[in-house]
């Protein structure tokens, strides 16, 4: 059974597979009463990841499918989670820290409703380890981005992108906490644009349309 939403309130799912920080952040934007989604679903693929208590506590809906019994059958385990997705009446799909590689099949059914936080400025340092290659790189400026998912990993047209600058001195661990920081911030805003159709995903590229000035789009962190 879903609980019914209240209306213009978009029914969204976040998946996480650990900490979910960022699963945190969302839910905590949410309970604003003009916030345009309500997290109705926090769901992992671990049983262990340590946002599904937080969640369970908040008295969000949260639901397990372990990858491991599909034995590498992605689009199986997939089908699993869709069901369940179907079954809590989930219209908007956030992946926060989601550790597993969505097929084609999955982000073409959920195209324009899934969207995804990446730790870097993207199409810059796709995948992993993300803050320690940039400081290799010798950038000044690294940051984090949300974005529609598509089936190629870590890209998509871009939502939100907020810019952190790298300090002398930065570790891969102090870099990653001023971007963890800055994450909390575009994330809830870039669910709150979508939910909302003030950023839509239009022939592969994202339109922003109503308040275009407010700073929930771009962000520049000063050093
Ligand atoms: C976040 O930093 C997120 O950007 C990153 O995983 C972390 C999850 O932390 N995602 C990716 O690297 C996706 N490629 P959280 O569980 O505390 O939100």
């Amino acid at each position: 059974m879903t609980e019914p939403s209240t209306p213009s309130h978009l029914r969204t799912a976040v998946f996480i597979s650990g900490r979910g920080s960022n699963m945190t952040a969302l839910v905590e934007a949410a309970r604003a009463p003009d916030f345009p989604a309500d997290i109705a679903l926090v769901l992992s693929n671990r049983a262990d990841a340590a946002g599904l208590a937080y969640a369970g506590e908040a008295g969000i809906a949260t639901a397990v499918v372990d990858h491991k019994p599909f034995n590498g059958n992605r689009e199986a385990f997939e089908r699993a989670i869709d069901a369940v997705l179907v079954e809590h009446g989930v219209e908007l799909v956030c992946l926060a820290g989601f550790l597993r590689v969505l097929t084609p099949w999955f982000v073409t059914r959920w195209a324009g409703r899934l969207i995804n936080i990446h730790p870097s400025l993207l199409p810059a340092f796709r995948g992993l380890d993300t803050h320690a290659r940039a400081l290799a790189a010798n950038v000044r400026l690294h940051g984090c981005t949300v974005h529609f998912v598509t089936p190629e990993l870590d890209d998509g047209p871009v939502i939100a992108q907020a810019a952190v600058p790298i300090l002398e001195g930065d570790t891969a661990q102090t870099l990653a906490g001023r971007v963890l920081v800055q994450e909390h911030v575009i994330y809830p805003a870039a669910l709150a644009r979508v939910a909302s159709g003030r950023a839509k995903l239009v022939d592969g590229r994202v339109v922003l349309t109503g308040d275009t000035t407010r700073p929930d789009a771009v962000l520049v962190v000063p050093a």
